[in-house]
């Protein structure tokens, strides 16, 4: 079906492909923050699906593609320099058909399983819990464990988790030695089932939340390892999950979760990554912004179970879901990464700020070669996308302290009812005082002129980066590794603090105030 953009301005209702000036005002009120931007709403989610293990961060030690013990050395130094906080992992629906035995040992003896989710590939589990423990090790990141509940047994999480953390003469450290690895790991964060609703176990939402009392109750804290325990949360716009299990879990979670991607449904085309509209790509940021209503409606629930906030919401999944590249093979996910997923990205994390009070993590889907992918390889090749740039320059952001700021600009009218601003901004200040502004022009066609009042704030210059490109369409390819990538903003005036600058249309801008 096909909408017709409306602008909702007088002044902009010719077209929203005339070149014209237009304009935005920020107020940042740089003296109201409170709250910290938790770095792990920078996570990040790695699956066994497609390449995104085998061929994206595992080679294994034997490959002609260059590695560190088995990872792929760009993909490490890349990922190293991202800051990734936390690292999701096994899945996803493959975590509740996971058996982690199966993934540990003499990896000659580790036995193969079909990835019945993932078009039927054959998984040989020579990536398993010391691959995914030691790359955290070495990327500095927490683990995110996702338990099995669906298709596995209490006994075997509970072993699991003693397994990895028991540092002491019980079984499972005795076995953990065995295999080569003396000293527990720290594991903090421990997903009890994904997507129990659908393909982790398709329950009731009453029926999980028993089941979740059961299992948690034997995944133990060994050793001075503390979990923090995160039940299997809703998906978008499912209140009554959220609301059943603040009721009947309540404190026993230290996290509940919840998945929202941006898709156009379930069934049929999803739509091409790469060959899209404007009205498309509009559409899609209003989908994407829509985060803002369900993350309100789902809080204002727990807020009603648990007004002081001890229980944590967490977004383990999110990001944009388009149809698989043609050419590759079905199942696999894999999709192209244009401007318009970078523009998701810096929209979403927008957003996320301003909720950190209950929200305290964001995991995209997925690290590499998947769905919304800070990286894509092919064989020895690699690109970073549009959305690693974004994550990159969004950085700073990470455990500031969050600015509130006010935000004026004109709107566009865009199918399904959505109203998307044509500009978005946060802003933080870090830990050595210095106030960073990210700012996003998601006009197609037209610059903005941006006044940002800084009333209160010590500062003189500012420079910064910015991402744009010529068509929303642009994307990073294994022959064009460099089309779309960040390059140096300075054409910023700071003067009797207000900060004026032009935000190029289509463009991401982050900025430090000196
Ligand atoms: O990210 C792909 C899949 O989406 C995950 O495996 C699942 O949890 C969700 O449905």
């Amino acid at each position: 079906m096909k909408h017709k953009l409306i602008i909702s301005s007088l002044l902009l209702a010719a077209s929203v492909s005339l070149s014209a000036q237009k304009s935005a005002t920020i107020t940042i009120e740089a003296d109201k923050g409170t709250q910290i931007i938790p770095k792990e709403i920078y996570g990040q989610f790695a699956e066994h699906l497609g390449t995104c293990i085998y061929g994206g961060l595992w080679v294994g030690e034997d490959s002609p593609i260059p590695n560190i013990k088995g990872y792929r050395t760009d993909v490490f130094n890349a990922l190293k320099e991202l800051q990734i906080p936390v690292l999701r992992w096994p899945g996803g629906c493959f975590a509740d058909e996971y058996h982690w035995m199966d993934g540990i040992g003499p990896k000659e003896q580790r036995p193969k399983m079909v990835n019945n989710n993932w078009g039927g590939t054959i998984e040989d589990n020579s990536f398993g819990t010391h691959e995914f423990l030691n790359l955290c090790e070495m990327l500095g990141c927490e683990p995110y464990i996702s338990g099995n509940v669906g298709s596995g047994t209490v006994e075997e999480l509970a072993k699991w988790v003693e397994y990895m953390t028991s540092e002491g003469d019980s079984p499972m450290a005795r076995l953990r030695r065995q295999n080569g690895r003396d000293k527990a790991w720290k594991v903090k964060y421990l997903g009890v089932g994904n997507e129990s609703w659908g393909c982790g176990g398709s329950m009731r939402p009453e029926y999980y939340a028993d089941l979740y009392r059961r299992y948690s109750t034997y995944c133990r804290n060994y050793d001075g390892n503390q979990l923090f325990k995160v039940a299997s949360g809703a998906s978008d716009y499912d209140y009554n999950w959220t609301k059943v299990l603040m009721d009947r879990v309540g404190g026993r979670m230290q996290g509940l979760s919840l998945h929202y991607y941006t898709v156009t449904g379930w069934s049929g085309s999803k739509g091409s990554a790469t060959k899209f509209s404007n009205d498309d790509y509009y559409w899609a940021l209003g989908k994407c912004r829509e985060i803002e209503d369900v993350l309100k409606k789902h809080i204002a629930i727990m807020d009603e179970y648990d007004p002081k906030k001890h229980i944590a919401l967490l977004l383990d999944e999110w990001g944009t879901w388009w149809d698989e590249e043609p050419g590759t093979i079905s199942g696999h996910l894999f999709q192209q990464n244009t401007l318009r997923d970078a523009f998701v990205a810096s929209l979403s994390l927008d957003i996320f700020h301003k909720y950190t009070n209950r929200l305290k993590m964001a995991n995209i889907a997925q690290i590499v070669n998947v769905l919304q992918s800070m990286i894509l390889t092919k064989d020895d090749k690699m690109v970073l996308t549009p959305t690693y740039y974004v994550f990159k320059m969004y950085n700073v952001h990470q455990d500031a302290t969050y600015l509130p700021l006010e935000l004026k600009c004109d709107t566009v009218d865009v199918r399904d009812n959505r109203k998307v601003p044509l500009v978005s901004a946060t802003a933080s200040k870090d830990k050595n005082g210095k106030i960073h502004i990210s700012l996003s022009n998601v006009d197609v066609d037209n610059a903005q002129e941006v006044t940002v009042n800084l009333a209160g704030v010590d500062a003189k210059k500012a420079t910064g980066e910015i991402l744009t490109a010529k068509h929303i369409t642009d994307c990073n390819t294994f022959e064009n590794p460099d089309c779309v990538k960040p390059a140096a903003f300075k054409e910023v005036k700071i003067s009797k603090g207000v900060m004026k600058l032009k935000l190029p249309a289509k463009s991401i801008v982050t900025l430090e105030l000196q």
